[in-house]
């Protein structure tokens, strides 16, 4: 998939997805280090049957992997956002919206039937945050998840070096990498002049993009604190979810602070380059919370066995960022289709030949060494 969407997409904005801050080293750390743990397989455990199903926030999932908030999605594919929230619903799983999609969260609501949560950001502007949750429980969204590792903007180097901005702000060295890839700019001529952070515009008063952009980073507070937490715990009254919780003291006090969930997670490698992997945080994390939360984890899922040493660690489940969005990239609502296919298939395959009946059976299993 990801050499398909290669193959579509521009290359400032395949960079985009692909791409992680600085020397990139936290990226590939958090898909290598998987190989840190090796599964020792129980085949006598009689797993000829296995149930991929997990209850997660007053959910049911029939897997454990879950669609992660990108931003932009409506970049890569017409209506990106809801073409990969259909494919989640199709599958019986959660799809997160970014704060940053293209269409709104209301757009996305009107179009897609199924679990979804809204991620959101501590602006300076907090009534602003505010009201991004007041939004998402309006148009029925079940979760919240607030990011924590993106008060400022990482580094991300390929992207200066396309001069590609977020949101984007399209001259002539864009257009010109546009044009060379004739499939995906026939199929977005239309989207392109609307391309923006569909949540942040104001009906009321229409920002051009390139105004937007000028705003962007200027809008997001680099000194939130745990007291953000507990305003958005207050305001918010459904499933409050952590993202970007690393420190195991960190998930200690989000549980002490009511939070519902953490996700260990270091944004995909593309904030603080030299952040531990993010299945190393995991074992930590899982102690530190022992239980009384769910812990979700994302970065570096590529494969099924990726998931099951996950689960094995103490996840409750997983989330794909870049994954779902080669798929979309690659052919829309059945690429993400495709996508959470493979993962799962190859889980249950993993299952089968490792010997666990079920998920708790992973976490029990003592399959790890
Ligand atoms: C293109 C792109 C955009 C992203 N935008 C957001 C975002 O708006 N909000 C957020 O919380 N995380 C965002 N993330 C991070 C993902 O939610 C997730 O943490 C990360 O992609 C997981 O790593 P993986 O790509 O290896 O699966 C983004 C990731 C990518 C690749």
């Amino acid at each position: 998939m990801r050499a398909v969407a290669k193959q579509r997409l521009p290359q400032p904005i395949f960079d985009f997805i692909d791409g992680a801050a600085e020397d990139e080293h936290t990226l590939k750390q958090n898909e290598s280090a998987f190989d840190d743990w090796a599964i020792l397989p129980r085949p006598l455990n009689g797993a000829g049957t296995r149930d991929l199903s997990t209850e997660l926030l007053g959910h049911q999932l029939r897997s454990p992997v879950l669609i992660g908030p990108t931003g932009l999605a409506g970049l890569f594919w017409p209506q990106g956002e809801v073409a990969a929230a259909r494919a989640a619903a199709q599958r019986g799983t959660v799809y997160c919206l970014s704060h940053g999609s293209v269409c709104t969260l209301e757009q996305l609501a009107q179009a897609h039937e199924g679990p979804r949560w809204m991620q959101v950001f501590i602006y300076k502007d907090r009534g602003f945050t505010r009201e991004l949750a007041d939004r998402a429980r309006a148009a029925g969204y079940q979760g919240l998840i607030l990011t924590i590792d993106n008060q400022l903007i990482g580094k991300r180097e390929r992207d200066l070096a396309n001069g590609f901005a977020i949101p984007p702000r399209f001259g002539p060295s864009q257009w010109l990498a546009f044009a060379q890839k004739s499939a995906w700019w026939w199929s977005m001529r239309h989207e392109l002049p609307r391309i923006t952070f569909g949540n942040y515009v104001r009906e009321s008063s229409p920002e051009s993009v390139s105004g937007l952009a000028g705003r962007m980073a200027s809008l997001l507070d680099p000194a939130m604190n745990w007291g953000d937490v507990d305003m958005l715990r207050k305001h918010w009254s459904g499933p409050l979810i952590l993202k970007g919780v690393l420190h195991p003291d960190d998930a200690s006090e989000a549980v002490r602070r009511g939070v519902d969930a953490v996700i260990v997670s270091n944004h995909g490698g593309r904030q603080v380059d030299g952040a531990l992997a993010s299945v190393r945080a995991l074992p930590g994390v899982a102690e530190a919370v022992a239980g009384r939360i769910p812990v979700l984890l994302d970065g570096g899922i590529r494969r099924g066995s990726d998931i099951f040493k996950a689960l094995a660690l103490g996840a409750h489940a997983v989330l794909i960022g870049r994954p779902h969005l080669w798929g979309l990239a690659a052919a829309g609502q059945p690429g993400v289709e495709a996508v959470l296919d493979i993962l799962v298939s190859e889980l249950d395959r993993t299952m089968g030949l490792a010997g666990a009946t079920d998920l708790d059976a992973i976490r029990q299993g003592d399959f790890l060494a």
